[in-house]
Formats: C-alpha cells, sequence, structure tokens
C-alpha cells in the first residue's frame, strides 16, 4: 500500500496522529525517501574537527553515497562524490588520512583534493577535443554551521542557515561550549540496527521510554554513583520547523560541560566552577545555566542526531534497506579539554550512549522489536503517534517531537511529483 493519503493522518479534532507502518518497511517508500527527502535536504556529513589540516580527509556513506570528506590546500572543505569520473571505481578506498592526491585503483587516473582531474595515463588517445575539465569529480553543494558540515545534492535548496532556522539555537549551545572551539574525539563507533532509520530518529527524541527502557541505569545512578535520582526526569519538546525537533529537560545525572556528579568527587566542584564562570564571561545567565544544567536530544532533519546529555555525542545513520540502518557515533568536547575532565567525559560516554552502555542495547532491542513487530502489517496498520495532543505545551514525554519530524516527512513525501510516481 503506497498510497501516499494514508502515510501520516492527523485529526485535531479527535487529537490523533497516525503513522502507516508500511513506511517502515516499503522498499518503494525508502526509494522515494532517497529522492524526496535525502536527496533534496540539506544532510550531515561530519564535523570540520575531523579534517583539521590541509590535505586531511575522511571517507564516509551519506545518504547512500560514497564521499570524500576533504580539506584542500588552502583549507577549503569539499564533499566529492567518490566515484571515478572515467568508469565508477572509488577514488578513495581509505577511511582517512592527508593526501593532496587521490589515484584511482582501476587505471590510474588522478585527482587533486578539491576534485581536479590532474592525470590521465596515455591521454593523447582520447584526442585534441578531450575536455578535461568535464571529467573533474563532482564536488557537492556544501555548507558548514559552526564546524557541523552539511550537504545538499540538490541545487535548488535553501541555504544551510536557513534550512537550520530554530535549530540554530540549540546547535549554539553544543557549539559555544569552548572559547576555542568543539571537536570530535578520536574513536568512532559504528554499529547497524536492524530497524527502520526513522525509529532511530523517534527514539532519540522520546522522552516517554526513559524511565522504563532505562531503568536500569537510574537504578546505577542512585545505587553505584550516589546520585539523588527522586527528582526524575523532566523538561519540554519543542518542534523547530523544518522538520528539526528537540527536548531539553533536567536529569539527575553529570554533566562534563559542567554538571558535577558525586562520582567526580570534591575535587571536582572547583574545576566545574572554573567552567562555568568562564563561560558566564562569554554569555548571559540563562544561556550558560541551559548548556551547562539542562540536558538535550536534538534531531536534525533527517539524519543528524545531537544527544548533549551526561556525554555529548553525535550520530548520524544511513538508510540501508527498510528494516536496516547504518549508525555512526562519535563523542565530542571542547579542544584541549584537560585530561581528567576528558576522562569523565568519555566514562560518561561509555556507560550510557556507548555500545556496551546502558541505553544502546537497550534502545537497538526496543528498535529491532518495533520492527519485527511490524511484520503484522497489514492487519495492524497504523503507529499511534497522539500521546500530548491538543496541548499548548508539550513535556518530553509527549509526543509531538515526533509529530513535529512525521508532519514535515509527510509534507516532503507527498508532493505531487511523488503521487505521479506512484500512481505510475
Ligand atoms: S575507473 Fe578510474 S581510472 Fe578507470
Ligand atoms: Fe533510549
Amino acid at each position: 500500500m503506497t498510497d501516499a493519503n494514508k502515510w501520516v493522518i492527523e485529526d485535531k479534532v479527535k487529537n490523533k496522529f497516525l503513522v502507516n507502518r508500511n513506511t517502515f518497511i516499503s522498499d518503494e517508500i525508502l526509494k522515494l525517501e532517497k529522492q524526496l527527502i535525502f536527496d533534496k535536504v540539506w544532510v550531515y556529513v561530519g564535523h570540520e574537527s575531523e579534517i583539521p589540516n590541509p590535505h586531511d580527509y575522511v571517507t564516509r556513506k551519506v545518504a547512500g553515497r560514497s564521499v570524500i570528506f576533504t580539506r584542500d590546500q588552502k583549507g577549503k572543505i569539499h564533499v566529492l562524490l567518490n566515484t571515478c569520473t572515467h568508469r565508477g571505481a572509488l577514488v578513495c578506498r581509505e577511511e582517512k588520512g592527508n593526501s593532496k592526491t587521490f589515484l584511482c585503483c582501476y587505471h590510474a587516473w588522478s585527482f587533486k583534493n578539491d576534485g581536479e582531474l590532474i592525470g590521465v595515463p596515455h591521454a593523447d588517445a582520447y584526442g585534441e577535443n578531450f575536455d578535461r575539465k568535464s571529467l573533474n569529480m563532482i564536488d557537492a553543494r556544501s555548507g558548514s554551521y559552526k564546524g557541523f558540515v552539511f550537504v545538499n545534492f540538490a541545487n535548488n535548496a535553501e541555504s544551510l542557515e536557513d534550512y537550520l532556522g530554530a535549530a540554530k539555537e540549540y546547535l549554539d549551545l553544543v557549539a559555544d561550549q569552548c572559547a576555542e572551539g568543539m571537536e570530535v574525539i578520536s574513536g568512532t563507533h559504528k554499529f547497524c540496527i536492524r530497524a527502520n532509520w526513522k525509529l532511530l530518529g523517534e527514539n532519540s527524541i522520546d522522552g516517554y521510554h526513559i524511565p522504563h527502557n532505562h531503568s536500569t541505569y537510574i537504578d546505577f545512578l542512585g545505587e553505584d554513583e550516589q546520585i539523588d535520582v527522586s527528582g526524575g526526569i523532566a523538561g519540554q519538546a519543542f518542534v523547530l520547523g523544518n522538520g528539526h525537533v528537540v527536548k531539553e529537560y533536567k536529569a539527575p545525572w553529570g554533566r562534563p560541560v559542567a554538571k558535577w556528579s558525586p562520582v567526580w568527587g570534591e575535587e571536582a566542584k572547583g574545576e566545574i566552577e572554573e567552567i562555568i564562570k568562564e563561560l558566564e564571561s562569554r554569555y548571559d545567565a540563562e544561556k550558560v545555566h541551559r548548556m551547562t544544567q539542562n540536558n538535550r536530544n536534538l534531531w536534525i532533519f533527517p539524519n543528524l542526531i545531537i544527544n548533549d546529555i551526561m556525554s555529548l555525542t553525535i550520530r548520524t545513520f544511513d538508510p540501508v534497506a527498510p528494516d536496516f540502518m547504518d549508525v555512526t557515533a562519535w563523542a565530542m568536547g571542547p579542544k584541549n579539554e584537560p585530561a581528567n575532565l576528558r576522562e569523565r567525559r568519555l566514562d560518561n560516554f561509555l556507560s550510557f550512549i556507548g555500545p556496551g552502555g546502558f541505553a544502546n542495547p537497550d534502545d537497538i532491542e526496543s528498535l529491532e522489536v518495533c520492527q519485527i513487530g511490524f511484520n503484522t502489517y497489514p492487519y495492524v496498520e497504523y503507529q499511534d503517534i497522539s500521546r500530548g495532543m491538543g496541548k499548548s505545551q508539550f513535556n518530553i514525554d509527549d509526543e509531538e517531537q515526533m509529530r513535529g519530524f512525521w508532519r514535515k516527512w509527510n509534507e516532503l513525501m507527498t508532493v505531487e511529483e511523488s503521487k505521479v510516481k506512484i500512481n505510475s
């Protein structure tokens, strides 16, 4: 069933919001998502700190496409489509490195790290009309906001800043945590989940599941880390436009940016106060309070999650099949962070969000059993995402943030163009 009129049903009178489960299992819908979402809007590639020096590069898959995320001689960033313009081979097969040029393994064409074709063995065989310039690698349109680099495969998209809109305030709360800038910490978590990509996005901004799905972590905080967990986890969810959504809340755990935890000992209190003082010298008290004391899970539509919680994590995902995604996650921290503070940060990163932490295995299990549950389709046809509808303000355990995502998803997926394709 690919009837676009039935993918998302919103009834504001009955406060019902339903999402058809075929959106999680259909090959045809995934194909359309690639055309109408991932090929149209800005999608996350990486952070500038991953390629700090001229000629640094990393390769990765973005929206199903291999790209080389690279910095040229002059420091300019490029996102090159990683395919030889001769006959298609990956031009770079390494995960990362530093190189002025890339040499194709097949017939040895070579390219500069800005994509220019510079070497063609026995080029004379092509004759005098050989147009080298037309065979440069494609340098996709990219943009950076405070170090977060996005790519846009469509030529007619709005600017990155306009696209991010109200989400910029939340990116600022991350990027501004250190005057010298933030960096991706070396070491990458790569894993797969046997579930649709949208389930991980939803899960990341879902406050409803935390006390139920992650009760062992809350018990661990109280029993092992001597943290007072009686205040619970509470806050609000916001829809930021363009499909971007966030939840912001208070929680009992320590935050390496500057919220003390008993497990760090009394001596850490002074260090935390210093960080707060430094931030207050640059920003107003409210911003510093939010930055240091509040937690945020931010979903930048469609493929970037920033979990600024008991540690700071960037996550991106690539839909491989309707029921399978590749996930990549990194820890982030201030540049030049003192070793003891970095240790706390990474400890917190591993204990909750890490692959063997308290959260990740629980979340992955939940997503995978949802995906298995979808095999009852079409006898059970819809997800119910109505929680909190009709309210004027939304708590983190409401589902307005998911609805914010789905409304944008539906808008992009149900343009006339898609209806034509579905019916043809
Ligand atoms: S495919 Fe790259 S040189 Fe032929
Ligand atoms: Fe979770």
